[in-house]
């Protein structure tokens, strides 16, 4: 596995392969990350993960600072897992970037609370496709929100890249796999598993009952385990826009704060 560390060097090395599938990271990898270099093996192509922690898509107060870096810990779990390359740029590559402005799905959701997160996203996903020129990119359907933006991205700007879902990874208990999961405090990662449970709740009942009332009791048993959640929705997977009532595709979205520690989560009827 080859390390590039520079946006220059990255143009050179990858300058003759035109089968690349893309792997973006921010690090602190866990199997959830994994997943994704899996799938991308799927495809038999050149992989190339990055790993860089975008200052761009933390809001003034967030947790960049904080995130985790393990630096040592990703190339060896990238090269087990069989990356051909990792492209760990510093953060020169930020230096005359060109900014981008997110799809409007980017007001919904998770955009609510984070309004600039998702213009961070694209412009350090646009320089990633700008830079390693892949063929196919791969993100995890945990961050869904971010999935369809990025997938607006590549149509708006005419990238000739085929993006690839991957599914969510969860530990044992039913969490969704996350950097932030670390960050929890023992008693909030007992609590955790609760937003699995409830998005589970809602898909068994989906045909029972309105949406609206599955949102208030959903939102009601959550609260008698002391949790709030940020957003809770059943909405329209394309759109973003909320359903009424269960009509076949449907998204059951979630964002919940546990302490200091921001997690999201969903599950997809398709
Ligand atoms: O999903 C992430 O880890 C990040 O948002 C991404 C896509 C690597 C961009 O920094």
């Amino acid at each position: 596995m080859e390390i590039i560390s520079s946006e220059i060097q990255a143009k050179e090395v990858l300058r003759n392969y035109n089968d690349i599938v893309l792997v973006p990271t921010m690090g602190n990898l866990h199997d959830g990350h994994i997943s994704l270099v899996n799938k991308a093996k799927e495809l038999g192509k050149t992989i190339v993960s990055s790993i860089f922690v975008n200052p761009l898509q933390f809001g003034f107060n967030e947790d960049f600072d904080s995130y985790p870096r393990t630096l040592e810990n990703d190339l060896e779990q990238l090269e087990r897992a069989g990356s051909h390359f990792v492209f760990h740029p510093s953060e020169d590559i930020l230096e005359d970037i060109k900014k981008r402005k997110a799809s409007s799905l980017s007001r919904k959701m998770c955009g609510k609370i984070r309004p600039e997160h998702f213009d961070g996203v694209v412009t350090i996903v646009g320089k990633l496709f700008e830079v390693v020129r892949p063929q196919f990119a791969v993100f995890g359907l945990k961050d869904y929100q971010q999935f369809l933006i990025i997938k607006n991205l590549i149509t708006l700007s005419d990238f000739e890249i085929e993006i690839i879902g991957s599914p969510i990874v969860r530990e044992q208990d039913g969490l969704a796999m996350s950097s932030r999961n670390n960050l929890l405090t023992h008693d909030n990662r007992l609590l955790a598993p609760e937003i699995y449970k409830i998005l589970n709740w809602i898909k068994d009942n989906i045909s029972e009952k309105s949406n609206e009332n599955l949102i208030k009791e959903s939102t009601e048993l959550l609260q008698t385990k002391g949790l709030t959640p940020e957003y809770l929705k059943i909405c329209d997977p394309d759109t973003l826009e909320d359903l009424n009532h269960f009509s076949g595709r449907s998204l059951i979205a979630i964002a919940i704060k546990l302490g200091d520690v921001r997690l999201i989560d969903n599950i997809l009827i398709d």
